[in-house]
């Protein structure tokens, strides 16, 4: 299937984009003379420039050029009761007036309240707070390299694990026949990425090979139970309940990165789900309610390699910021909420996600084009708000694994990561590399807003492809 040349579209966006946009055009160029691109996460400068955002409220935000947009991208998928809600923020407020807020660099009892509640949500025994989900997945690593004496880590191809050096591989798909096995990043010595071998998600047989081969050398394999980057793709079961079991068997540890998943589908982590226990887990984003705050929650006796009982043989350690009392109040706060209203939050969020994901592929079919949503965890009746628009080029590829949604000869790639932004940008509606997710203050009316922008964006694009066809025929 060929795919469309989608330049002049691209550029006919562009020059709306600029037109509808002159501030944030304007912000994004004087950005660009002492910011690296402009910002300061690639994943946000949305070319040819981002929405510079002035105020952010529930399931919408609004940008220097006065426009409102629906945002399903929520903060890297962190707010799960949408922007700024008010239970943190009321906290917040309150704190920052009695004196309580910035950094003091002290210890404090609400880290230890949080510790507690963590634990008890999550079954971990023990954990330990971080700022960032990448330094969380480093920390990790190094458990579990101390705690077993071995060296190498397994990652499934399209796992996104943070910026960290121990596994910046296997990350980005490359269609010149490296597929998930290239390294992320210049920089890295070989030393530390001949030490991840990147195994298939969702690939039972391929695992076992790949314990057969490796099993005994690993120190851990690290696991998305919903890919999020790679593709926003469920793992099944079996598969987890596989890992669980291979490496039991070779005395490696399971490693499970919520850090998407972990309060957004239930107030725990998603492999509580599917019941299948990992060594350790790391979790963030809702984590924090909206604060800077990860964690590495597990097994005491892998903790402990961090700790004073065994000399702190784990430098996990250090942090100015860790713990620090602003994201610990906002943190203990949201996961209170989460927990007292689990029953209304994760049945809205299933209901607002399942009919999101049908706003896209109705409005696209209405244009002849097939679009078909990730998201969803079919062996799980759970719910979910998570959301991802794929263009497969044919009705029976099966998009349960990253190497199906990135392969440009199975799926359009450049229409879901190029054009579906910018074209709904221009419709007030934002998400990113087609990626987001509902949030409990999303409502009726704005799946309604959305399917209506999905159908104008739909529609032009459906009319640039025919002028395509056309052209080339
Ligand atoms: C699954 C997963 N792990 C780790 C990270 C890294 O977290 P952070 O961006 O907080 O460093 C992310 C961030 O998107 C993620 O999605």
């Amino acid at each position: 299937m060929r795919t469309p040349d989608y330049t002049p579209l691209l550029n006919e966006l562009a020059d709306e984009h600029h037109r509808r946009s002159p501030r944030s055009a304007t912000i994004h160029k004087e950005a660009c003379r002492h910011l690296i691109d402009g910002g300061s996460h690639s994943i946000r400068l949305l070319e040819p420039f981002p929405p510079r955002i002035t105020a952010a409220h529930g399931g919408w935000i609004d940008d220097e050029d006065g426009h409102h947009i629906l945002d399903l991208w929520q903060g890297h998928m962190a707010n799960v009761l949408g922007h700024n809600p008010e239970v943190v923020t009321s906290e917040l407020a309150q704190a920052f007036d009695d004196g309580f807020g910035t950094q003091n660099g002290m210890a404090d009892a609400l880290q230890a309240e949080l510790a507690e509640l963590v634990c008890r949500l999550t079954g971990a025994d023990r954990i330990r707070l971080t700022t960032s989900g990448s330094l969380a997945t480093m920390y990790a690593v190094l458990l579990a390299r101390s705690f077993t004496g071995r060296a190498v880590v397994m990652k499934a191809g399209g796992g996104w694990h943070g910026a960290q050096p121990m596994l910046l591989k296997g990350v980005a798909f490359r269609d010149d026949g490296v597929g998930f096995d290239g390294v992320d990043s210049q920089g890295l010595p070989s030393a530390l990425t001949d030490r991840i071998v990147v195994t298939s998600y969702n690939d039972c047989q391929r695992l076992v090979d790949d314990f057969d081969k490796f099993g005994d050398e690993l120190a851990c394999l690290i696991l998305e139970p919903m890919l999020g980057a790679g593709g926003t793709i469920a793992a099944s079961t079996e598969y987890l309940r596989l890992a669980r079991e291979l490496c039991s068997r070779h005395g490696a540890l399971l490693l499970f990165d919520e850090m998407i998943t972990g309060f957004r589908f239930h107030a725990g982590g998603l492999g509580a789900l599917h019941r299948v226990t990992p060594d350790l887990a790391i979790y963030g984003k809702a984590l924090g309610g909206g604060m800077p705050v990860a964690a590495v929650a597990g097994r005491a006796d892998v903790m402990a390699e961090a700790g004073r009982e065994t000399g702190h043989r784990v430098a996990f350690s250090g942090g100015t910021y860790s713990a620090h009392p602003a994201s610990m109040l906002a943190a203990k706060t949201f996961l209170l909420h989460l927990s007292a209203h689990e029953d209304e939050i994760y049945p809205r969020l299933g209901r607002l996600g399942a009919a999101m994901r049908a706003a896209f592929e109705s409005a696209f079919a209405e244009a002849g084009i097939s679009a078909r949503c990730t998201g969803d965890i079919p062996e799980l009746d759970c719910g979910s708000s998570m959301v991802t628009v794929h263009f497969p080029h044919d009705e029976a590829v099966k998009l349960d694994t990253p190497e199906t949604v990135f392969d440009p000869l199975l799926c359009d790639i450049d229409l879901r990561e190029k054009v579906l932004g910018l074209a709904l940008l221009v419709e007030d509606v934002h998400l990113l590399l087609a990626h987001g997710a509902a949030s409990t203050a999303h409502t009726d009316n704005d799946v309604d807003f959305l399917t209506d922008a999905c159908r104008r964006a739909a529609e032009r694009i459906a009319q640039h492809c025919r002028l395509d066809a056309c052209t080339t025929n």
